[in-house]
C-alpha cells in the first residue's frame, strides 16, 4: 500500500511541473536508491516566484547577505499537489559534493526557506566569486527567519536536487535492531549522516562508517572522539569541521550506535 502511494506521489510530481526524474543519480553514482527514485531536479527555468530576499546574518558569509531566491515551500507544495504526506516524511537535499542533509517535510512546510542562487551585491553579469561559484551554484538554501544557531536546519549549498522519503524507507538500512541505541542513530543521522553513510544511506561527501568495516573496528574509541572534536590535529587539511555541537554525552550514545551497527551489514 506505501508502495502505491509513493508511485502515485511520483505520477502526481511529474504530472503537476513535468518534472524528469533522474533514475541514474548522477551525484551518487554509487548508492542504488532503497525506493523509487524521486529526485527532483532544482531547475530555475521551472521555479515559480522569483524574489529578493535578506538575511541579517547568513551563517557561511557570517554577515548580513541578499540574495535572488525562490520560495522552498510554494514550490515543494506545487510539486507535491494535494497528495498526503506520511507523517515521517523527510525532505532531503542532494548537493553537487555528495553533502546529503535532510530536515522533516513538516518543519519545512513550517518555515520559509528560499533557493538562492544569486548574491545581489555582486554586479550585473558578475558570478559568485570562482572559489563559491563552483560551491554555491545551482542553489544555497537559506532561512531568514530562523535562529542561525538552530541546527535543525539544513543550510546546503550546491544544492542540486531535492528528494521526497518517508524516514521509514530513507534509513531502514542504517536503523539498529537494538532500540537501546535508538538515542545515538538519531544523534548520528542528523549530525553525521549529511556526510557521511551507514550501510551506504546517507551523504557520499566523507567515508562510509561500516561497510565493509565498522569505523570501531579500526578506529579506537578515544581516537574517534579527539578527531571529531579536532578534525585538523589529525590531518592538517582534513575536510572534516569540528563537531562543536556535540557534547561528550551524545558522543557515547553515538559511538554505542556504531558499536551495534557493526555486526549489521546490510545493502
Ligand atoms: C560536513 C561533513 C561532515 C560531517 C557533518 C561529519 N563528518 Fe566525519 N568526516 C568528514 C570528511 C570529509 C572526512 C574524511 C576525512 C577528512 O577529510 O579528514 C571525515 C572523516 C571522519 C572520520 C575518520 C574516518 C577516516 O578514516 O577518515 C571519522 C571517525 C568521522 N569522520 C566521524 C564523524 C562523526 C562521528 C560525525 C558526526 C558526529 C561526523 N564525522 C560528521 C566530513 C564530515
Amino acid at each position: 500500500m506505501k508502495k502505491y502511494s509513493e508511485q502515485l506521489l511520483l505520477l502526481s510530481f511529474a504530472a503537476m511541473l513535468h518534472f524528469s526524474f533522474d533514475t541514474h543519480r548522477p551525484v551518487i553514482a554509487d548508492k542504488e536508491p532503497a525506493a523509487a527514485p524521486s529526485l527532483w531536479s532544482l531547475n530555475a527555468e521551472q521555479l515559480k516566484g522569483d524574489t529578493l530576499i535578506h538575511v541579517a546574518y547568513d551563517p557561511f558569509f557570517k554577515k548580513d547577505m541578499s540574495y535572488k531566491a525562490f520560495p522552498l515551500k510554494e514550490n515543494l507544495m506545487m510539486v507535491m499537489g494535494e497528495q498526503e504526506m506520511s507523517p515521517d516524511m523527510q525532505v532531503i537535499f542532494h548537493c553537487t559534493d555528495g553533502y546529503r542533509p535532510h530536515m522533516p517535510l513538516q518543519q519545512v512546510l513550517k518555515s520559509n526557506g528560499f533557493l538562492a542562487y544569486r548574491d545581489v551585491s555582486l554586479e550585473e553579469g558578475q558570478e559568485w566569486a570562482d572559489s563559491l561559484s563552483s560551491k554555491f551554484s545551482p542553489f544555497y538554501l537559506v532561512w531568514p527567519e530562523a535562529d542561525h544557531n538552530d541546527k535543525t536546519f539544513a543550510t546546503p549549498y550546491g544544492l542540486a536536487s531535492i528528494e521526497l522519503k518517508p524516514a521509514s524507507v530513507e534509513f531502514s538500512a542504517a536503523l539498529p535492531d537494538d532500540d537501546t541505541v535508538i538515542q545515538g542513530f538519531e544523534l548520528f543521522s542528523n549530525t553525521c549522516m549529511r556526510c557521511h553513510s551507514m550501510n551506504k544511506v546517507g551523504g557520499s561527501m566523507a567515508p562510509e562508517l561500516n561497510y565493509p568495516k565498522n569505523i570501531t573496528e579500526y578506529w579506537t574509541k578515544e581516537n574517534i572522539w579527539a578527531f571529531i572534536q579536532a578534525p585538523t590535529s589529525f590531518r592538517f587539511n582534513s575536510k572534516m569541521p569540528p563537531m562543536t555541537a556535540i557534547d561528550e554525552a551524545e558522543f557515547e550514545k553515538i559511538y554505542d550506535y556504531l558499536v551495534a551497527m557493526k555486526d549489521i551489514k546490510r545493502q
